[in-house]
């Protein structure tokens, strides 16, 4: 059960009252998390996750959970009940990013920030600039005077302050803050992820699904992501937590194979079970598509922002996530975009116009 909403934040527990009792489930279920086990003080940590209703948010926080921590979520006053996941005790401390007397005070205690607030999806691309660079600075120094142990900031392969491509622009930027803090860190630079409630890939199948017929693809279908699941980020940004060789480093990973946007479409319409001719479209032509709906809709499906995830190719090592964290990761294939059957996809769309 998560604490009721608008909860008061706890005062920093005193560290006997944290000696943690790992579940024996835990302990025999996982090779590496035994050996975790054996090597971690046992004293529960206080992890703060921003962004924690998002999509990585929601699969990270039973992760986290599971792995000994005690979390809480750092939320935006909403009228609307958080999207968390159900059945994961977490505290909830409740700020905006420009209310730095509230950041500060979500920080009490905490010994990790997990911070995963972006706009990417949500919002234009000067909100993405605004919220996931001065957003970001104010949480590092929120961070910062609350005397956080370690920083942990997702961005993305291909992050540079000097990219044309607001997203990767951002990161950039709200890397070097997190970098020049003073604070212990560790930047993950992801690759495109998957997994259930992930907007890339259900953005494409719902294209796939709902234009008969035909696929309109951006460019020649060359460009090569290399998607990672959710949850294999998840168990790694968990994991990294317990490991000092992790701080003051960024981490680049990906998933086990570079696959094409072609391939990926083909086998999103095999998961389907629908047959599209792709028809190759100038990106320049689906771009003006793409803006024209954002000025029409509140909260467009196909974005500007959907399609630079397929400018250029964004790859780093296949073996990133074996390398690291000596775990196998998941392949991008029918099995495991089995999340996208049995979805009824005109009321999909209607929850994305609503702002999912
Ligand atoms: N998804 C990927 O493939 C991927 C890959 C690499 C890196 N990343 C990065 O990882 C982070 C999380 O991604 P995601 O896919 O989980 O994004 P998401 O599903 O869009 O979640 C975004 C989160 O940020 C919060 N947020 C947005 N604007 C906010 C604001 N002004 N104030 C407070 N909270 C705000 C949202 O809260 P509400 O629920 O209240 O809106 C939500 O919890 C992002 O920084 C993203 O750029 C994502």
């Amino acid at each position: 059960m998560s604490t009721p909403w608008n909860a008061p934040i706890e005062a920093r527990h005193s560290a006997p009252s944290y000696v943690k009792i790992r579940s024996s489930r835990c302990a025999t279920a996982c090779g590496r998390g035994v050996w975790r086990a054996q090597q971690k003080a046992e004293v529960i940590e206080l992890v703060l996750v921003t962004g924690a209703t998002g999509f990585v948010g929601r699969a990270l926080l039973p992760q986290l959970v599971e792995g000994g921590h005690e979390v809480r979520c750092l939320l935006r006053p909403s009228r609307r009940s958080p999207r968390l996941p159900k059945g994961v005790p977490v505290q909830v401390a409740i700020a905006t990013l420009d209310d730095e007397r509230a950041l500060r005070a979500a920080m009490t205690g905490v010994d990790m920030v997990i911070h995963l607030i972006g706009a990417e999806w949500s919002g234009s691309a000067s909100e993405v600039l605004a919220i996931d660079t001065a957003g970001t600075r104010r949480v590092v120094e929120a961070a910062r005077e609350g005397g956080v142990r370690r920083f942990v900031y997702l961005s993305h392969l291909g992050a540079d302050r000097a990219s044309a491509y607001p997203v990767l622009k951002a990161k950039g930027i709200a890397e070097e803050f997190v970098r020049q803090s003073g604070l212990p860190y560790t930047i993950f630079r992801s690759a495109m992820l998957f997994g259930p409630d992930d907007v890339f890939v259900n953005v494409l199948a719902a294209l796939v699904k709902l234009v008969p017929g035909f696929f309109l693809m951006p460019g020649d279908g060359r460009t090569a992501l290399q998607p990672l699941w959710i949850q294999d980020l998840a168990t790694c940004i968990e994991w990294s937590l317990a490991d000092e060789g992790f701080a003051n480093r960024v981490i680049s990973l990906g998933g086990p194979e570079f696959v094409p946007l072609r391939t990926m479409a083909e086998i999103v319409m095999e998961t389907l079970k629908v047959k599209r001719v792709v028809v190759p479209v100038r990106p320049v032509y689906l771009r003006g598509g793409a803006w024209f709906l954002e000025q029409l809709l509140p909260h467009s499906p196909l974005t500007t922002r959907w399609l630079d995830y397929l400018a250029m190719s964004r790859t780093c090592e296949l073996t990133s996530v074996t390398g690291y964290f000596g775990l196998m990761p998941s392949r991008f294939s029918t099995t495991t975009l089995g999340y996208l059957q049995n979805k009824h996809w005109l009321p999909e769309l209607g929850r994305f116009l609503l702002g999912r």
